[in-house]
């Protein structure tokens, strides 16, 4: 949380900035009423349920439960500390900030990281010296022209040469001062035996991996010749993360989000190749296959992913590894399958650029792609069963039953088979390999929605009045509310809102503040995003019927209990006090 020191640079942070052009720059908002909706980069999800207030100037996802203000989105979106989200978003605004005087906690964390991020930052600079000017880059050079890689490039995306030595590196960020523990966690250089370090990339084309700040993260090396590895990369780092990283985003991102789509490719290679050509709608995974987290940050973009794979045999293994991906977050995946022997760098330089924008204009959803290829082989009956088998583990995988039963019904039409059998082998096969792994079958539940009805009971409506409307706050903290709410949290949340609901004037950004419970906070939060239900004439109306409800439940009691006690005076009494209390309620409906 923020400390007290911090407050003046994060109010005067909140001042500058407006959640939702901060946000937007990360995720697709849709103005919807007040607020602005989108899809929510926190988790998966196909109907956008993560919520940007301008009034409130905070975001709030109804599916996740994530949410808070522009220092909370930063922290989660970027994976910073609280420090880290002060410090860029005052950098952001133009907003002096004093790093001194933070918590001492955080501030080693953020040191940590900023540790690192300079002594890439310095790698950097010294292997990209090392390629434009040194003597020994000029194999570097040479072979950078025979990948045809022009200086343009080299400059945009600082690419570098780390000279074939044990010690270049080492001695020079000794030089600039630099902790080698640092280095050696940075992964630049390795602790040896017997004391001291060595560089660890040596002899290699380097390609550092920027962040979407520009932060230089981590490297990959390609060896010149035939050496191996062909390409040594950073290992997990605290700024660098595998399964998470996409080359290229920090300069392709406006590209992605104007042209509407991204097309993700497997090599630093095949992404500054279709750079270079002007197809700038581009990322590279590391050579991994695309992740959960890429097609979450992804999504923040665009909703159109096109995935290209080198040739068939590997591309419809592949193809099935990324579709549940795709499905889970509700987003229908493309893929690419280059001619055989081809990959995006090679057939780019040979072909042309338009030749690979109509691959990718005509690339087909995953879904179809793989069946047509499975299926190209054969319609006979073992090809049937075939498919089936290697589609049940994607199919397996959906979170959602609905997603589950579309994908059933069409992998049935596609190959002819009837939707019970397909339905069959999917449970059986579910049930091997729960008894392998174990898995959880709790994962459909968010979707069930049982929630949402909730939503809408008493409960919500009544904090949504006194949330948003001070007056009925007032008028009804004297009132037995208690008896109105049946959830322990908005029990909680009600009584913290009626303790202070007497003084005039209370700032609900203060209270959310205040305010030690997680899950009553998370409660607040979501109320205050959502717009009031109530509109000016409504508030009085709806105050009297809450009274009213109050009254009724206490007359139904006092009834029950005459009843039980037999006392006929109290309860014929109590039956009139409650003709008499509903008698104005009828005539309006
Ligand atoms: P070039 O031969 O330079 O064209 O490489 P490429 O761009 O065709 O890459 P390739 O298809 O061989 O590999 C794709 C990506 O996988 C590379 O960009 C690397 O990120 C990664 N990769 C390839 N080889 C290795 C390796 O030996 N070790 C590691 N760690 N990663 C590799
Ligand atoms: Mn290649």
């Amino acid at each position: 949380m923020s400390s007290t020191q911090g407050v003046s640079a994060k109010e005067e942070i909140k001042r500058a900035a407006d959640i939702v052009e901060l946000i937007s720059q990360y995720v697709q908002l849709k103005k919807r009423g007040r607020n602005f909706l989108g899809l929510c980069p926190f988790h998966s999800e196909k109907e956008p349920s993560f919520t940007v207030s301008p009034e409130k100037q905070m975001f709030h996802c109804f599916g996740c439960k994530k949410g808070g203000d522009i220092f909370a989105f930063w922290m989660a979106y970027h994976g910073t500390t609280f420090v880290e989200a002060l410090k860029d978003l005052a950098e952001r605004y133009n907003i002096p900030f004093d790093e001194a005087r933070v918590g001492a906690r955080e501030k080693r964390a953020a040191l940590k990281r900023q540790q690192l991020l300079r002594v890439n930052e310095i790698a950097a600079d010294y292997f990209f010296n090392a390629l434009t000017q040194g003597h020994e880059g000029a194999k570097a050079r040479e072979y950078l022209s025979t990948r045809q890689i022009p200086q343009g490039i080299v400059e945009d995306f600082r690419l570098g040469y780390s000279p074939n030595s044990w010690e270049g590196l080492t001695r020079s960020l000794e030089r600039e001062g630099v902790d080698l523990s640092v280095a050696a966690l940075a992964g630049l250089v390795v602790a040896r035996k017997g004391g001291g370090y060595y560089d660890r990339f040596r002899g290699r084309l380097m390609f550092p991996i920027l962040n979407v700040k520009g932060q230089v993260v981590g490297f990959g090396g390609r060896a010149l010749g035939q050496e191996m590895p062909k390409y040594l990369n950073t290992s997990e780092t605290p700024v660098f993360h595998k399964s998470e990283v996409l080359y290229g985003l920090h300069a392709s991102h406006q590209a992605i989000r104007s042209s509407g789509r991204v097309v993700v490719v497997e090599g630093y290679m095949d992404m500054l190749s279709l750079w270079k050509h002007g197809f700038k709608e581009v990322v590279a995974t590391l050579g991994t296959a695309l992740t959960e987290q890429h097609v979450r940050k992804l999504k923040g973009y665009t909703s159109e992913i096109v995935v290209v794979f080198d040739s068939d045999e590997a591309g419809k293994k592949a193809v099935l590894g990324s579709l549940s991906v795709f499905l889970n977050h509700g987003m229908v995946g493309k893929a690419v399958v280059l001619p055989q022997g081809h990959d995006p760098d090679t057939f780019v330089n040979q072909e042309g650029v338009e030749r690979f924008t109509s691959l990718v204009e005509a690339a087909s959803p995953m879904f179809d792609f793989y069946i047509h290829k499975a299926m190209a082989l054969g319609d006979g009956s073992e090809e049937k069963v075939r498919v089936l088998e290697e589609m049940l583990p994607a199919l397996a995988q959906l979170r959602s039953y609905a997603m589950r039963a579309l994908y059933v019904r069409r992998l049935s039409d596609a190959v002819g088979l009837r939707e019970e059998v397909v339905w069959a082998e999917l449970k059986e096969y579910q049930k091997r390999s729960r008894g392998r792994s174990g898995a959880s079958p709790r994962l459909t539940e968010k979707l069930s929605g049982a929630r949402v009805s909730k939503k809408y009971n008493r409960d919500i409506h009544f904090l949504n009045l006194i949330v948003h409307h001070e007056e009925a706050r007032q008028r009804l903290a004297d009132t037995d509310w208690t008896l109105l709410l049946s959830d322990p949290v908005m029990q909680r949340l009600a009584k913290v809102l009626m303790d202070r609901g007497r003084s005039n004037d209370v700032d609900m950004d203060t209270v959310l503040e205040s305010i030690q419970d997680p899950e009553v906070e998370k409660e607040l939060r979501e109320i205050m995003v959502m717009p009031s239900f109530y509109g000016p004439d409504a508030v009085e109306t709806a105050i009297g019927e809450f009274e009213q409800k109050i009254e009724e439940i206490k007359l139904a009691a006092l009834i029950r209990e005459a009843r039980e006690r037999g006392d006929m005076v109290a309860l014929n009494e109590a039956l009139k006090m409650r003709a008499r209390l509903q008698a104005p309620n009828q005539t309006n409906s």
